[in-house]
């Protein structure tokens, strides 16, 4: 399995250079390390336990990089300081939509890796043809939803007491969306400008 255009360089604010590349098999080791050193405070409303084996076996099982496409951070000697994730469905009503998980490890965080690591995201995104990118964050995130909100993203729906955090108590769910419609139609529309059947 490959993803198209990676690996690649990513450096961040403040110059550190980093690599993006998908996850692979050798990674869930790793990845279980990455979200393990995450503080509490930054896992209390992710979805998913991220710290179990059994969601990291889970997790890589899924990975086919059409409807489960994970990008990784790493530093020169492979160390996880991010993670990605966009999944999608094929079929159905929501073809055209990708939900985006994405996490930062503490000491990379307000360094730009985050919304560094949308763009690419939203770069996959798009040349999978996906039109809408849909983000689920908790209302006293502010930190996700700002980071959110600087690639495009806006609060387009709120779910009262949608979510329990890992203590118990609900907060209010935010959806942040980005229609990324109109990267897709300049891209067809540049294809179609090179086609020669097409303009005489
Ligand atoms: C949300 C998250 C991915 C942001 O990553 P990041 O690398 O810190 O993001 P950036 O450095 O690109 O920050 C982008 C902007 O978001 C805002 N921001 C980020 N963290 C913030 C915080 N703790 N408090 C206030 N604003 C914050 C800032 O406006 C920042 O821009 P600035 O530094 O130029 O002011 C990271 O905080 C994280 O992993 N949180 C835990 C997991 C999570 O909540 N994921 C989102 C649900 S999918």
């Amino acid at each position: 399995m490959t993803l198209e255009g990676y690996p690649r360089d990513l450096t961040c604010k403040d110059g550190t250079t980093l690599t993006v590349r998908p996850v692979e098999a050798r990674d869930k080791d790793a990845l279980l390390a990455f979200y393990r050193e995450l503080p509490e405070e930054d896992r209390l409303f992710l979805r998913d336990d991220v710290t179990s084996q059994l969601w990291a076996d889970r997790f890589m099982a899924s990975i086919d990089y059409e409807t489960v496409i994970p990008l990784l951070a790493v530093t020169a000697d492979q160390e996880i300081v991010a993670n990605g994730t966009l999944y999608r469905t094929l079929h159905g009503w929501t073809r055209h939509v990708a939900e985006v998980r994405l996490a930062v490890a503490r000491p990379y965080q307000r360094r730009g890796l985050g919304t560094a690591m949308l763009r690419e995201l939203v770069r996959v995104a798009t040349s999978h043809g996906v039109e809408k990118i849909v983000a689920s964050v908790v209302d006293n995130q502010v930190g996700a939803i700002r980071a959110f909100e600087k690639r495009g993203f806006h609060r387009e729906a709120v779910l009262k007491g949608h979510v329990k955090d890992i203590r118990g108590h609900k907060r209010d769910l935010v959806i942040m969306a980005n229609d990324v419609s109109h990267i897709w139609e300049a891209m067809a529309a540049m294809v179609a400008d090179y086609s020669p059947t097409l303009g005489g």
